[in-house]
């Protein structure tokens, strides 16, 4: 049985919940009555139009019923934009720090004010309607950690346009993919950023997809905003004289300062419904197309506002920093709307732990006395294997919450940050959540909840969590199944971009009256929630999910290869590998040209951080009589493990033990 944490002193004393009975009760409440849960967090806010009693909350979760939806405070009109910057500088937060921005080199860092932001986001949301930009159109985004992201985001909120944010770590046929499914009318990038030693010119990769968009999906985008980055930070290599030879220039681009010069910094808000569209981020889908997620208004507020209050325990003159990059729904959230939301000082970071050494996280968190420190498992995995020196050397005491997301923690992983990184007085929040959820739903929280290593832990307000096995029975007390979720939350999800029915297909048809994750969980005899991963054909890599289909088909696409088969292999630092099996074509040879030739396509079509480890020849893939590809089997081949079980249902056994000859040495 694991160890039983409790939060301590350091933490309980400035917690605004500091008992375990306390969280009991608010969580009851939230259930028992929702409206006036979530209506005191929606005081807080500006509402053009308040919302009318009656109409807080309706929903269908059951598809036997009619289509799913998710109505929360229907009928109120509000900004969110507004009330991130206009409604905090009416308050008198105009001269606080929103954000402390350190770039990738340690000599390159600034700050800025509310005040500061709010006259950029004008400045920006001004550019943007001058250009043709109003509610409802599509704004892509391809951009570094840097400050334009955040001003970029919040003026498409300002004048009611979609941000739809791509991670700048996707390849250009990516990037093509989802500028074109969601019909983008413009592209924001910069002309490049250093991670690390390593340069990125994503101008080029724009300019790759802008073309790939238009020959390929008959999409064009005739607009492309540049932030000129490069000359203003610190070269991490070498650079030409000149940055701009590293790219060219077209007459669909122009420079951010440019655009924006002369505009003026008040821009009326576009006063928006509810439920109107604030904006989309796509995620893997386990059939291979992304799938455009959906966020709207109103409830994403309430619930990012209210997620980071309670699980950071975020206290006036904090300082909270996380890691996430923009790119992933992790930033969405943390970096940039609950923060503002709840008028914190945050750090934006634009480069890696490890440069210029490897302790670079922890002299940040001295540099700004930082109290709510937010990364992934597979960055303290990383970390922990330079040894406890790099942490030792330096003080941390400012801290206080540690959080924790994107998979799993392992429990040596749970114990390192907790007793070293926390010296042992932190409370660890493990949040559980997904791209579809908008925000923790699953989690603990400091001062009032337990902790157990490796434990997500307990449902956030207004959540419901329930498992149910295979038939779709509730399973009650200690036992493992599908986690799903039996009534709606104000940040859950509202439909998949421009694919309704895939969304009621995915999420809600397996089992009819419920949101169902995709994620299998345990709940144990003390009623802790432990996520056990994905029971889909989902890979997470780094925190990042795939899908096993979405691999073999870029495998497929090499004229070599007759057939693919990818599964997952746990890795000491990304927490799962690809392990990939391909089979050949008559003729074709298997060397080393082939598994670099499959490693970079890949990397291009897809994105550096989705590169297989194990690329294995296959003479034949191990299948049932009916021809379903045995995946149990290969998990075990590239686990070397030949105790492989139960065989009757495969067709030929033979292939299993070429299988196993075959596994790279
Ligand atoms: O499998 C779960 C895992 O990440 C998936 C969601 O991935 P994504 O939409 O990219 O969002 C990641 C950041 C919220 C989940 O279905 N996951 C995320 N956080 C945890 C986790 N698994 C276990 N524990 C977590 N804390």
């Amino acid at each position: 049985m694991s160890r039983v944490y409790q939060p301590s002193d350091h933490v309980v004393e400035k917690s605004r919940l500091s008992s375990f009975d306390k969280y009991k009760e608010m969580h009851k409440k939230s259930l028992e009555d929702p409206e006036t849960f979530w209506s005191e967090i929606a005081n807080e806010f500006h509402w053009q139009t308040p919302y009318q009693p009656g109409n807080f909350l309706s929903y269908n979760f059951d598809v036997n019923k009619g289509d799913i939806f998710v109505k929360w405070l229907e009928g109120s009109v509000t900004n969110i934009c507004f009330n991130l910057l206009d409604r905090n500088v009416r308050n008198g937060h105009g001269e606080k720090i929103a954000y402390y921005w350190e770039g990738n080199h340690p000599d390159d860092y600034s700050r800025i004010t509310y005040r500061k932001l709010m006259d950029l986001v004008c400045q920006f949301a001004n550019a943007l309607r001058d250009s043709g930009v109003g509610k409802g159109d599509r704004v892509s985004i391809y951009m570094p950690m840097i400050l334009e992201t955040v001003v970029c985001m919040l003026a498409c909120a300002r004048i009611g346009a979609v941000h739809s944010i791509v991670f700048a770590g996707f390849s250009s046929d990516s990037l093509a993919e989802r500028l074109s499914d969601c019909k983008a009318k413009v592209l924001v990038t910069a002309d490049g950023a250093w991670r690390g030693e390593k340069l990125l010119i994503l101008k080029n990769v724009c300019d790759e997809a802008l073309e790939k968009a238009k020959t390929k999906y008959n999409h064009s985008v005739d607009l492309c905003i540049v932030v000129a980055h490069l000359n203003r930070v610190t070269a991490c290599g070498k650079l030409p004289d000149d940055v701009k030879t590293l790219y060219k220039w077209h007459d669909r681009d122009i420079w951010w300062h440019d655009l924006v010069e002369g505009q003026s910094n008040i821009c009326p808000p576009e006063w928006m419904d509810a439920e109107d569209p604030l904006f989309m981020l796509y995620t893997s889908g386990s059939t291979g197309k992304p799938k455009g997620v959906l966020h709207t208004t109103a409830g994403y507020l309430l619930y990012a506002t209210a997620t980071f209050r309670y699980v950071f325990d975020y206290q006036e003159k904090d300082i909270y920093w996380c890691t996430a990059d923009v790119g992933w729904i992790t930033g969405h959230t943390y970096v940039v709307y609950a923060p503002l939301a709840n008028a914190a000082t945050s750090v934006m970071f634009e480069g890696t732990p490890f440069f210029p050494d490897n302790d670079r996280y922890w002299s940040l968190v001295d540099k700004y006395n930082v109290t709510q420190f937010y990364t992934a498992p597979t960055a303290i995995r990383a970390l922990t294997k330079f040894g406890d020196d790099y942490v030792k050397r330096h003080n941390m005491k400012s801290l206080r919450v540690l959080g924790s997301v994107g998979e799993p923690i392992n429990p040596e992983a749970w114990l390192w940050y907790y007793n070293l990184v926390g010296s042992g007085r932190c409370s660890i929040v493990d949040t559980f959540w997904q791209t579809e959820t908008g925000g923790h739903v699953l989690t603990s929280l400091p001062g009032a909840t337990p902790m157990k290593p490796g434990a997500a832990g307990f449902p956030f307000f207004g959540v419901e969590p329930t498992l149910l096995d295979e038939n779709g029975k509730v399973i009650e007390g200690p036992g493992e199944g599908y986690l799903v979720f039996s009534r709606p939350w104000p940040g859950i999800m509202r439909t998949l971009f421009g694919d309704h029915e895939r969304y009621q297909k995915v999420y809600f048809s397996k089992f009819p009256g419920y949101y169902c994750t995709g994620d299998g969980a345990r709940r144990d005899e003390d009623g802790f929630l432990w996520v056990t991963g994905r029971i889909d054909d989902m890979l997470n890599v780094s925190g990042h999910l795939m899908s096993t289909s979405e691999v073999e088909s870029v495998l497929t696409e090499e004229p070599r290869v007759s057939e693919a088969a990818v599964v997952s292999k746990p890795h000491p630092i990304k927490g799962e590998s690809l392990y990939c099996f391909v089979s050949l074509n008559d003729g074709a040879k298997f060397d080393a040209s082939l598994v670099d030739a499959l490693k970079k396509l890949v990397r291009s079509r897809i994105g550096a951080f989705a590169a297989p480890d194990v690329i294995q020849y296959a003479p034949g893939l191990p299948k049932t009589r009916s021809g379903k590809i045995m995946r149990r089997i290969l998990r075990k081949v590239a686990l070397g493990d030949t105790d492989i079980g139960d065989t009757s249902t495969l067709a030929d056994p033979a292939v299993v033990d070429d299988l196993f000859k075959n596994r790279p040495k």
